[in-house]
């Protein structure tokens, strides 16, 4: 069976795309499923993150048996596409340019992270319009960094607007995101290798990462 080609897309910065794509493929990976991370923003990308041993081939192993890494510049030159993924997952740079929508344009589905705040959705028309133009398959827009004291009205009203198009997966504000990240693992296993214990409130954003990969999965056919 053919890959699923993921891409998580906003042309903002901040708004948790490559801390998306680092976290949700270590939940799908959880699932069993096979993943490449095809980095495709040169500046800030998952490379440094996943990948230990610096080699001239292609597709490198990282630490995780079911996660494989490449950036956009080997992937497109491949002869065909790599086989046995179940999941390629795109990381994009903040932008919209010719070269970017290269990459979308040949992905499967597109989802869109967003920060909850007036500056951050005001973006979102472009982001959907750019998508509708291009003809892709729209997967959603889900929230990141989300904060009840500060959000919980801004959310309602963004399900109004949005409806279907809002996943029902809400990715929590967390600290430990920061550091995890600073320590190289993602979230579930920053936690687990530093032994932080599960009380409901630390582990929300675990949870909500694998309700992410089951909601993707199954907005792909796939769960
Ligand atoms: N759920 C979260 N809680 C707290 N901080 C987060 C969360 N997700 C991402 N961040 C932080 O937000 C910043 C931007 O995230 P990043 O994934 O690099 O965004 P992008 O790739 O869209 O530019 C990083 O410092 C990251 O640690
Ligand atoms: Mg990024």
């Amino acid at each position: 069976m053919d890959a699923i080609k993921i891409v998580i897309f906003n042309n903002k910065g901040g708004v948790a795309k490559t801390t998306t794509v680092i976290n949700l493929a270590y939940s799908l990976q959880a699932y069993d499923k096979k993943i490449l991370v095809v980095d495709c923003d040169t500046q800030e990308n998952c490379f440094g993150f996943f990948m230990a041993n610096k080699t001239a081939d292609a597709i490198l192993h990282t630490d995780y048996d079911r996660i494989d890494h490449t950036t956009w510049s080997r992937y497109s030159k491949l002869p065909v596409e790599p086989e046995g993924y179940d999941y390629v997952i795109f990381d994009m740079p903040p932008t919209i340019n010719d070269e970017v929508r290269v990459v979308l344009r040949q992905c499967n589905t597109v989802y869109v992270p967003i920060k909850l705040g007036e500056f951050e959705i005001s973006g979102l028309r472009k982001v959907t319009d750019e998508i509708n133009q291009l003809g892709i398959k729209f997967g959603g827009v889900f929230v990141t960094m989300y904060q009840a004291r500060k959000h919980a009205e801004i959310l309602m009203e963004v399900r109004r607007i949005l409806g279907k198009r809002l996943l029902e997966t809400v990715i929590p504000f967390s600290d430990s995101v920061d550091k995890s990240l600073m320590n190289g693992l993602p979230i579930k296993a920053y936690f687990t290798e530093h032994g932080v214990p599960k009380t409901k409130n630390s582990w929300k954003i675990v949870d909500a990462y694998e309700d992410l990969a089951l909601e993707i999965m199954r907005g792909e056919g796939n769960g």
